[in-house]
């Protein structure tokens, strides 16, 4: 057992939770991501006006009045991160805090009580702490999904007076299936053209759970045409480039790396964010802007647009093969290979997440 850092959490563990059975297979080449739930929780109740200090215990599952809001209405939020195994055995999550601080914008837009930062980072040092066992080494990790769900029984529209605020962690490979971990590959993307993901004045900047449900019948549709990933458009029908389903995206255009701003129908990655201060400290330009999907498509076929990825904590940063398009046909980047720059990327960050490199901008908290 670590140590637990001071906090007020109640901490119920016993060593059958703490260490991973014999025989489990925690190769993180094995793992299929999303699959493996590890036994202990972090969870705390909102109820009357307040959180309660939580407490690490062994997970069951909820139990929820089928007239639960969350069942209803979607008043629900995630949040996504990781932990990783240092060379020295530590446990180290980066920037925990930004995780945190989203999760409270999300929560304002969803009408949900913030989870404040503080404890917010404690709770998963903690459970982390008490489940250090479960980290597969490198190349794995160990995924961590902070969840906020309206629990309140009552199926009059309006915001729940009653939350369940819970943590689970899962040991992770690769996300994609057929890409090792720990090495970038590319996968074929299938262009939403028709589809949107977040309208203007939506939910687009917040993790809301909604956002995912209406991207499942694409995402099912995109598989059967062996795209592993959908890029979706801006849906007042400018036809301009903002995200994946589950992560950001960049172009190399010349020597120029660039990905959308942040419009407010896009979310705010902290991967994406990460590689727009790692680039330029590694000599690569990179610019904010509005990427209207026909010039992209032409820059693609011209040779202009040389790299593509999607980055995000759980893609890391994988690069795009080709862009599969609505009506047929599909348009290849380059080779079809990862490009020298988007390697460049990966193996920077990933260094730092690992503990194996300087972290110069402070990113990693250790637990
Ligand atoms: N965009 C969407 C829709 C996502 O679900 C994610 C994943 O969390 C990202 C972008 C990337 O965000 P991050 O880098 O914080 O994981
Ligand atoms: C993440 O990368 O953490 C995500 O939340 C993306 C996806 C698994 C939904």
């Amino acid at each position: 057992m670590g140590t637990i850092t001071e906090s007020n959490i109640d901490i119920d563990f016993s060593s059958d939770t703490s260490t991973p059975p014999p025989g489990l297979d925690l190769n993180p080449e094995h793992l299929e991501f999303g699959r493996v739930v590890a036994p202990l929780w972090f969870r705390s109740w909102y109820r009357e006006g307040a959180w309660d200090a939580g407490k690490v215990e062994k997970w069951n599952p909820i139990e929820l009045h089928p007239a639960a809001l969350v069942l209803h209405y979607a008043q629900s939020i995630f949040e996504g991160l990781k932990a990783y195994k240092a060379p020295d055995g530590s446990a180290l999550l980066f920037r925990p805090g930004m995780n945190a601080r989203r999760m409270m914008h999300s929560a304002a837009r969803m009408a949900m009580p913030p989870f404040p930062e503080h404890a917010f980072v404690e709770a998963i040092r903690t459970l982390v702490d008490c489940q250090r066992k479960w980290i597969p080494d490198a190349p794995g990790s160990l995924y961590i999904r902070p969840t906020m769900i309206g629990t309140e029984a009552c199926i009059g529209v309006r915001a729940s007076h009653e939350y369940l605020f819970y943590i689970i962690v899962l040991p992770s490979g690769s996300y994609f299936p057929g890409l090792p971990p720990g090495k970038t590959g590319t996968v074929k993307v299938l262009v939403s053209e028709t589809v949107g993901r977040a309208a203007r004045g939506g939910t687009g900047d917040a993790k809301a759970s909604a956002n995912y449900s209406v991207t499942l019948e694409v995402i099912e549709a995109a598989k059967k045409k062996g795209c592993a990933q959908v890029m979706f458009l801006d849906s007042s029908g400018h036809r301009t480039v903002e995200e994946m389903g589950g992560m950001n995206v960049f172009f190399l255009r010349g020597d120029t790396l660039i990905t959308p701003p942040l419009t407010g129908t896009l979310l705010a990655g902290i991967t994406r964010d990460s590689i727009l201060k790692l680039a330029p400290a590694l000599g690569i330009a990179v610019k904010e802007e509005i990427i209207p999907f026909d010039d992209l498509i032409a820059h693609v076929k011209s040779g202009q647009v040389r790299e593509a990825f999607a980055c995000g904590t759980a893609a890391v940063i994988t690069g795009i093969e080709s862009f599969f398009l609505e009506g047929g046909g599909s348009v290849r980047v380059a080779d079809g290979q990862v490009g020298p720059v988007t390697h460049r990327l990966f193996d920077a960050l990933r260094s730092i997440q690992y503990g194996v490199s300087k972290d110069p901008f402070g990113w990693v908290v250790k637990v």
